[in-house]
């Protein structure tokens, strides 16, 4: 079995068609980045009142359904006493259009019931919350190398929250839509309204949920799925005057925020690291980035001619080791939660294909035609992407919505410095200024914070994927971020 492959493109229209990442023998797609060659420019005017895509969302009957979706058990699995769902929630009947959401409910089951639901969502765009977020970062168990079993994850989320994983939009994944057309159709409008879409239905069947406070979490492109699936649940909050979901907070991590400021922070940051020369770095200063802007054919040069020069490294942990031999073990490794495998996303390929374990979790149902597959291999096209999601993250914080930001310091995709310099853009005020926090007595990394709701956290030592490489940080982060309580001073 062969992981098919997954381009790996860096950000920013520009950026995008030149620095591909090429890994060794059969390409790794790991990857939580397949950009796709937007037809159009990334839209720079966000009209955000505009961002509904339908007038009535349809409320199918879900009563029974919550049973059917019971995992008794997943193959391989250790034992565990709290309670898993796997399903689907049909978006759209007509099209034949299905989400797959993977549940898992909080670790304690005697506190269940008061901790919050907290909704993971992966990036790409068209990349796995199960296949990475759940098996690879902050779910309950990670595949062993023998692509069988599984062991547990003593640092999962569902320690502090109860933690449901959606693959989205249709076409990643499990989900899909029998109307392939559908598939022409994505775009970020389209997958904040189906995230919505699906939220509501999903409520339906646990009512047991639908008070209670919710948190929407991801990272890389998430950064434009949580913030816009947030301004569509304040939006139709809003136009009800009630409160249709208790929407508590926003954590995003890696996140593409803002293009302009992403791209310049990717620069600083390939040059502040030693991956290009100070040379490139003082040139490309002089290119404007804006996506308004026409980019010179002196920038295009420089950054045509950077494409190889950063080498064959781990982009997403800039010193991290490849994964150098996916191949499968009869025996598993030996394994450590606290030192990421980078073979991992070969393992759980293979588990998520097995069909024993597409049964179990009721995936597949209807036997599509394609395999799974860590990023989408369905999708190819873009519909829309917007430049910036500022005016939404602007218009959560006004609205009472914590936000909280953070960033693995290692990662070269989306980096630390991409992210400061897009809060910068924000204006905001200071609270507590930068300090660091700790975790074990240890530097954990660093956190500001600001007036109005917003906290940046950085992780240190922390990739792309930060509860892949440094877990016990990642449920801190995430046990202070649901607390509302400041990250430990000491
Ligand atoms: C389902 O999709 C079709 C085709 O895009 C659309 O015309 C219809 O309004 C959608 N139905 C609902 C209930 O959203
Ligand atoms: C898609 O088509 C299959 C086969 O006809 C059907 O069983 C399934 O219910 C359809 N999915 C949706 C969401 O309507
Ligand atoms: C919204 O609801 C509150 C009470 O829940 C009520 O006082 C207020 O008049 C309502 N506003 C509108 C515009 O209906
Ligand atoms: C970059 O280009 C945009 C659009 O043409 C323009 O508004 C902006 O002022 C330019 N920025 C700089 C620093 O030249
Ligand atoms: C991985 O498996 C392939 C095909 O079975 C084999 O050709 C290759 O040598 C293996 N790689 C390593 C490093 O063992
Ligand atoms: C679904 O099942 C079919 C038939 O067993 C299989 O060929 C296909 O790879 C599976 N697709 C996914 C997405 O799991
Ligand atoms: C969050 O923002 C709201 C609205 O601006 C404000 O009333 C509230 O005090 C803020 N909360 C915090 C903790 O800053
Ligand atoms: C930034 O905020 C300060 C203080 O709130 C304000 O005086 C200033 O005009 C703002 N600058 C911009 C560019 O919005």
């Amino acid at each position: 079995m062969e992981i098919k492959k997954t381009q790996i493109l860096l950000l920013s229209a520009l950026l995008l068609s030149s620095l591909v990442l090429k890994t060794p023998g059969k390409s790794c797609s790991e990857a939580d980045y397949q950009f796709f060659k937007a037809k159009s420019k990334p839209v720079s005017n966000i009209d955000i009142s505009h961002f509904t895509a339908f007038k009535k969302p349809p409320e199918p009957i879900q009563e029974g359904l919550k049973e059917k979706d019971i995992i008794h058990k997943l193959p391989g699995q250790p034992p565990v006493s709290f309670k898993q769902y796997g399903g689907y929630i049909t978006i759209n009947a007509t099209v034949g259009r299905a989400l797959y959401y993977y549940f898992t409910e909080a670790q304690d089951t005697m506190v269940a019931k008061d901790l919050p639901l907290l909704l993971w969502l992966a990036g790409g765009p068209g990349c796995s919350s199960l296949g990475i977020g759940a098996m690879q970062e902050l779910g309950p168990f990670r595949v062993g190398s023998d692509g069988k079993t599984l062991y547990k994850n003593q640092y999962a989320w569902n320690h502090v929250a109860n933690v449901l994983f959606l693959e989205s939009p249709a076409g990643v994944g499990f989900s899909y839509s029998n109307t392939t057309s559908d598939f022409m159709k994505v775009g970020d409008r389209k997958t904040a309204a189906d995230n919505y879409i699906f939220i509501l239905n999903w409520l339906e069947r646990f009512p047991e949920y639908k008070n209670r406070d919710f948190y929407i979490a991801g990272e890389s492109y998430a950064g434009h799925y949580v913030p816009q699936l947030a301004h569509n649940i304040v939006y139709h909050n809003k136009k009800a005057n009630r409160t249709i979901i208790n929407l508590k907070g926003i954590l995003v991590g890696n996140a593409l925020i803002n293009d302009e400021t992403d791209t310049l922070g990717l620069i600083d940051y390939f040059a502040s690291h030693a991956l290009i020369s100070s040379e490139s770095s003082r040139k490309l200063h002089n290119c404007n980035f804006s996506s308004n802007a026409e980019t010179s054919d002196e920038c295009h040069d420089i950054v045509k001619k950077l494409k190889n020069v950063a080498g064959n490294i781990n982009i997403y942990n800039i010193y991290y080791p490849l994964c150098l031999d996916g191949n499968l073990t009869s025996i598993p490794k030996r394994f450590s939660i606290m030192e990421f495998d980078p073979c991992t996303v070969y393992y759980v390929y293979s588990y998520l294909n097995l069909p024993v374990v597409q049964e179990a979790i009721h995936a597949n149902v209807t036997k599509l035609y394609y395999d799974w597959q860590p990023c989408s291999e369905v999708l190819k096209h873009w519909e829309d992407r917007s430049s910036t999601v500022l005016p939404f993250i602007q218009e959560l914080m006004e609205n009472g919505v914590r936000v909280w930001i953070f960033s693995g310091d290692v990662d070269g995709r989306m980096p630390v410095t991409s992210t400061q310099y897009s809060i910068e853009v924000m204006n905001v005020t200071t609270l507590n200024p930068w300090h660091a926090w700790y975790r074990d007595g240890e530097v954990g990394g660093y956190v500001q914070e600001y007036r109005d709701n917003l906290t940046f956290v950085t992780v240190r030592g922390a990739g792309h994927e930060v509860p892949s490489y440094k877990p016990d940080r990642a449920l801190s982060l995430v046990s202070n971020f649901i607390a509302g309580t400041p990250l430990p001073k000491q």
